[in-house]
């Protein structure tokens, strides 16, 4: 399907935390219900038609969760592989209630009164009310509640569900503004609703709790160490699994958040040796403010001090964005950069730094780390 992709601005910039959604919410969706660019993209969700929305983590390209032709249309804008199931969004806890088998365990509801809205999505038993496609035929569903007031407000003029995966072509980085999903998705979508950065820049925290222990399926920013300590036990990540059998999220498989250039990992205190291997090349490196560069770099090396080693965040915030336009700058044919403490967010961000740089494309950057 061809489509000429419109790209609508909301009167409305930026997203807002949880708690400051949680306190301010309701008067500002009730404004955001009547905004020219929210209706529109209801209208064309509850017609069956896809649009491209901002979340505080990334833009995703949404469809009506329970209607199989809508959900089928992401899978083909995306080139998404089927057996990589999607995640729904939802506005309330009665909208998750009507996707899932069962009721919310105690476990799910301290997450969800800690967590929702926010960068957290659950693994519950499934529903018969979803359709195979948008689980990818699994017996679970993957929910969230996202905290940008743009999409609540969307999902609750559509009243629908909405199955969302990252808008951004399969492989690529994901989308964390309007601009980079129209450079993967034009005429491929009807639309776009702009609503400027995203605040968070990676993708959701993916947890499943209905086992033993709750195991963190990919990290993002709701840390490992926030959700043990609200549930008061061990939380597995499960990248950090040696034996890893049964792939426990499908998407795993599959080349990740990937540039086209080549993408390598150094240390800080290796920075003089680095800019002296790679002194002919035209290389872009991204490091933090606290590294201390040597004098005399080469003109043909692009370095980028784009964060500070105190706020893993900014880095999370700003990776994808900075990946894709170093793809696409002339002057740059190779990329390095410097590796934080996988700490809180950075356990999220770090994660997505390996996954890209171990992509096959690209050759083994060495230290084994990268899965
Ligand atoms: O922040 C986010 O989560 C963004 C925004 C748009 O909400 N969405 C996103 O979706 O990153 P996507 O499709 O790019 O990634 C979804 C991940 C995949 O790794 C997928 O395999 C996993 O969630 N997933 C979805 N449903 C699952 C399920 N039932 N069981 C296990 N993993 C699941
Ligand atoms: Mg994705």
């Amino acid at each position: 399907m061809s489509y000429q992709t419109e790209v609508v601005k909301a009167d409305y910039k930026g997203s807002l935390n949880s708690q400051v959604l949680k306190e301010k919410g309701l008067e500002l969706l009730k404004i955001l219900k009547k905004d020219k660019a929210v209706l529109k993209a209801a209208e064309l969700l509850k017609k069956g038609e896809i649009v491209a929305l901002p979340t505080e983590t990334v833009y995703g390209l949404a469809a009506d969760a329970k209607n199989p032709s809508a959900v089928e249309k992401i899978f083909s804008a995306k080139g998404r592989p089927q057996d990589n199931p999607l995640i729904v969004h939802v506005g309330s806890e009665k909208q998750l209630s009507s996707l899932i088998k069962g009721d919310i365990s105690l476990k799910a509801q301290l997450l969800i009164d800690r967590f929702w809205p926010g960068p957290l999505t659950i693994i519950f038993n499934k529903g018969a009310q979803v359709p195979d496609i948008t689980s990818a035929g699994l017996a679970t569903v993957a929910v969230r509640m996202p905290a940008h007031p743009l999409i609540l407000a969307v999902i609750q003029k559509s009243g629908l569900p909405l199955a969302a995966p990252s808008a951004n072509t399969s492989g690529y980085p994901s989308p964390t503004k309007a601009q980079h999903v129209y450079a993967d998705l034009k005429g491929k979508i009807p639309m776009i609703l702009d609503g400027g950065s995203c605040e968070v820049g990676v993708e959701s925290t993916v947890i499943d709790i209905r086992g033993d222990k709750p195991v963190i399926l990919r990290p993002g920013a709701v840390s490992r160490i926030k959700i043990s300590n609200l549930l008061e036990e061990e939380v597995i990540l499960n990248s950090s699994h040696k034996k890893r059998t049964a792939a426990p999220a499908p998407g795993m498989k599959y080349r990740h958040y990937a540039p086209e250039k080549n993408l390598y990992i150094f240390r800080s205190e290796d920075i003089r040796e680095l800019l002296q291997k790679i002194s002919q090349k035209k290389a872009a490196v991204i490091v933090s403010k606290q590294t201390e560069i040597p004098k005399g770099i080469e003109d043909n090396i692009k370095l980028l001090k784009a964060f500070s080693r105190k706020e893993p965040a900014q880095l999370g915030r700003k990776l994808y964005s900075l990946l894709r336009e170093l793809d696409a700058d002339p002057n740059v044919e190779e990329i390095y950069i410097e590796k934080i403490k996988a700490e809180g967010i950075g356990e999220a961000v770090m994660n997505r730094i390996y996954k890209a740089a171990a992509a096959e494309s690209h050759r083994d950057p060495g230290g084994g780390e990268n899965q």
